[in-house]
């Protein structure tokens, strides 16, 4: 009886550990593998193609599907919102495909990629809520609302770049997107980035939820100023604080994140407002993803509320909110 016991517990044991050490959780399509150099590379079809060690994890799809995607953003199509009708699940899925071979949500296994999706949308969010105090649902509850600045003050065309970005006659610059695109030079570069003519038509931006969606997954990527990490470099774990940045409480995390996109617009100037808004749509959404915000570690990692700017002269692109 006891030896029969022992067999059983053994048995279970290594099950248990066969698991543990196969380690990645089953995904919905089997990628293609191949080994290159000891590095096993997969392709995994138009979600993540380009033989990536990325694709070899889940892709977003696999755990973030379209009914979270509306939990999420669930008043975006409300009658009093501003984009009734233009944001959706494909239009996310379809662009972030570009960018999960270099491992948009894809770093770190599945638990890593919902918070980077959360973290993204948190910023997402923040930017284009229409969500104030008396909000129905509450004001986290309005992300998505907004895909353009409503009565821009000005065009937002600045002179300094006429040579390298040029203004079209009569175009306006003003606030568009997804992590909303400010200026000519922004919007010049960015294109040049998707190879989409934004200087000749910023209105592209408002017209396309999927170039809307590449263009903020294309700024999460990738750095704001070229001696910088990228927002999703610090968020993953990728980039390595310096020790004038350890000096500057520039952790990596979510808060520095923030840092990275708007500076000493948000940061370092303690608990404020303007902050508290991006941090608190990151936990609502890791709540609605799954994760739960428990998961977001301590204060100083989610918040930029003590850390001093990386390039505290000039400000980074996407500089005030559409919802203002
Ligand atoms: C893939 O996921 C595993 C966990 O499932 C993780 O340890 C690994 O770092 C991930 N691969 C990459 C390239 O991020
Ligand atoms: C929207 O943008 C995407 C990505 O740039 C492009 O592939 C697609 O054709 C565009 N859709 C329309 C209707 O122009
Ligand atoms: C560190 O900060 C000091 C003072 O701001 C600066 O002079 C120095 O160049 C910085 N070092 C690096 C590696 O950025």
């Amino acid at each position: 009886m006891e030896a029969k016991w022992l067999v059983f517990f053994s048995m279970a044991a290594t099950m248990l550990a066969l698991h543990v050490v196969d380690g990645q959780e089953e995904s919905s399509v089997k990628p293609l593998v191949k080994i290159v150099k000891g590095k096993k590379l997969c392709d995994k079809g138009w979600e993540c193609k380009g033989w990536s060690v990325y694709c070899c994890n889940q892709t977003i799809s696999d755990y973030f599907q379209s009914y979270q995607f509306e939990t999420l953003f669930s008043k975006r199509n409300a009658p009093v919102a501003h984009a009734v009708g233009f944001w959706d699940y494909h239009s996310f899925i379809t662009a972030a495909a570009e960018h999960q071979p270099h491992g948009f949500g894809t770093t770190g296994g599945k638990l890593q990629g919902m918070k980077e999706v959360a973290a993204f949308f948190g910023h997402v969010g923040s930017k284009t809520s229409c969500g104030y105090g008396v909000a129905t649902g509450g004001p986290l509850a309005w992300g998505l609302c907004y895909n353009k600045e409503e009565s821009p003050s000005q065009f937002y065309c600045d002179d300094y770049y006429k040579y390298t970005y040029p203004c079209a006659p009569g175009a306006s610059y003003h606030g568009r997107g997804a992590l909303p695109l400010y200026w000519n030079y922004n919007y010049g570069e960015t294109g040049d980035a998707l190879k989409v003519d934004l200087l000749n038509h910023p209105e592209y931006i408002e017209q396309n939820a999927t170039l809307a969606f590449q263009a903020a997954i294309w700024r999460w990527m990738n750095p704001v100023k070229k001696h910088l990490p990228s927002a999703h470099d610090v968020f993953v774990g990728k980039w390595k604080p310096s020790k004038n940045d350890t000096l500057a409480k520039r952790t990596p995390g979510f808060g520095t994140t923030i840092n990275l996109l708007y500076g000493d617009q948000v940061c370092g100037q303690g608990d404020v407002d303007s902050m508290d808004n991006i941090v608190s749509h990151y936990l609502y959404y890791l709540d609605l993803i799954g994760v739960g915000r428990e998961e977001a570690g301590p204060h100083e990692v989610l918040s930029c509320a003590e850390q001093k700017a990386f390039d505290p002269s000039s400000s980074s692109s996407s500089s005030s909110s559409s919802s203002s």
